[in-house]
């Protein structure tokens, strides 16, 4: 089976072709284009601009994915057309969760092209397929504990099987990927704000500055919202500083890292490190105990943050786990995951059935 999927839950308009034989899912393309820049300058992602430029990027991304697939440099959509006809077995979309605007844009078009070429329709979850795209790289290995961390969402689940699964807990307020962009916000720094932190804290020491641990409940909830404020009281303390209204509240770090001295530049680096160390340890801890519990060694993650390599890092330490991320191309937002999941779990809804749902969660 060869599907077109199409993802544009948010920030990335991405179109995929992806097929699966026996086992093995191989993807012929992954197209995506990244309005990232446009959100860069605003310090965070405005939705009305979000929408705005997966509008602009829809066509041009499914055309270049289609023909891509085939081996065509050309962005014709004739010869797009073709191969759509001819190629392709479905239409597979991510649904929700995500931005309304954005979904809207993805999964009306996925709409209209199952309606025209008359191919069945695949609506997806998001954050299923965030985890699922890992059985690109490996064979399907079921149960397994799934942690999602993204941008928007941090959740703990327990797989039997591609449907029957079981949600263990998530978080209460911010995501962790949500905490390393506002906290990286605090600093001035351009969003996403995940990766910026992650290079200053290479050449940190986590053990320099003491930092709250976090969710030291027996559960697999998570919070994030109080970190910000602990990490916002340290840069407020220890830097000279100017509030500054941005888009996600204030920064408060206005000097250029080169035009620190030696010593807040080594400061600085000891803070991201120990940021980046809190939010490592609860969700390490949270996924070794749901392992324990389901005696499921096997965690899967999936998500922006699972591109952090202190993350993989401090889980692979655990030679009783074994851990599968995604390749760092499938971390963030893109088509191949969403085709990845079609193929694992292809259920086929009428167009007619199928709307944008900003709040979908999991069943
Ligand atoms: O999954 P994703 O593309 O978007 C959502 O579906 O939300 O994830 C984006 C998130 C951002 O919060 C970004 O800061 C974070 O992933 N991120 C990272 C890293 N790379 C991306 N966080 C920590 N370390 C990284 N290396
Ligand atoms: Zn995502």
């Amino acid at each position: 089976m060869k599907i077109l999927s199409i993802e544009s839950s948010c920030d990335e308009t991405s179109a995929a072709v992806v097929e699966k034989t026996d086992t093995t899912i191989t993807v012929h393309s992954n197209v995506t284009a990244t309005s990232l820049l446009t959100h860069a300058k605003t310090g965070g992602i405005i939705p009305e601009n979000a929408a705005r430029e997966q509008v602009k990027y829809i066509m041009p991304v499914i055309t270049k994915a289609l023909c891509e697939s085939e081996g065509l440099k050309s962005d014709s959509w004739i010869d797009a057309k073709e191969i759509l006809e001819k190629e392709i077995d479905a239409v597979a979309v991510t649904f929700g969760p995500g931005l309304i605007g954005s979904l809207l844009v993805g999964v009306e078009t996925a709409k209209t092209l199952s309606f025209v070429f008359n191919k069945p329709l695949i609506p997806v979850n998001h954050l299923l397929a965030h985890l699922f795209v890992n059985f690109v790289s490996v064979k399907p290995v079921f149960p397994f504990i799934g942690l999602i961390v993204s941008g928007a969402h941090t959740d703990l689940l327990y797989f039997k099987s591609v449907q029957e699964y079981k949600w263990l807990g998530g978080t209460r307020d911010d995501a962790a990927g949500e905490c390393f962009d506002k906290c990286a916000r605090l600093l001035g720094f351009d969003y996403p704000g995940g990766p910026k932190i992650s290079q200053l804290a290479e050449k940190g020491n986590a053990k320099n500055i003491k930092l709250p641990k976090l969710m030291t409940e027996d559960n697999y909830d998570f919070s994030f919202s109080g970190l910000k404020t602990s990490f916002s009281n340290i840069v407020r303390k220890e830097f000279k500083t100017v509030k500054t209204p941005t888009n996600e509240g204030y920064s408060w770090m206005h000097a250029e890292i080169d035009n620190l001295s030696k010593e807040k530049q080594q400061l600085l680096c000891d803070l991201c490190a120990s940021l980046e160390e809190t939010i490592v340890e609860v969700l390490v801890r949270k996924a070794t105990k749901a392992s324990e519990e389901f005696n499921c060694p096997t965690i899967l993650l999936g998500g922006g943050v699972s591109a952090n390599q202190t993350l993989i890092k401090k889980l692979q330490e655990n030679k009783d786990l074994t851990i599968i991320a995604p390749e760092r191309k499938y971390c963030t937002d893109n088509g191949a995951m969403v085709g990845a999941y079609a193929l694992l779990n292809p259920v086929e809804v009428s167009w007619k059935k199928v709307f944008a749902n900003p709040n979908l969660y999991f069943d």
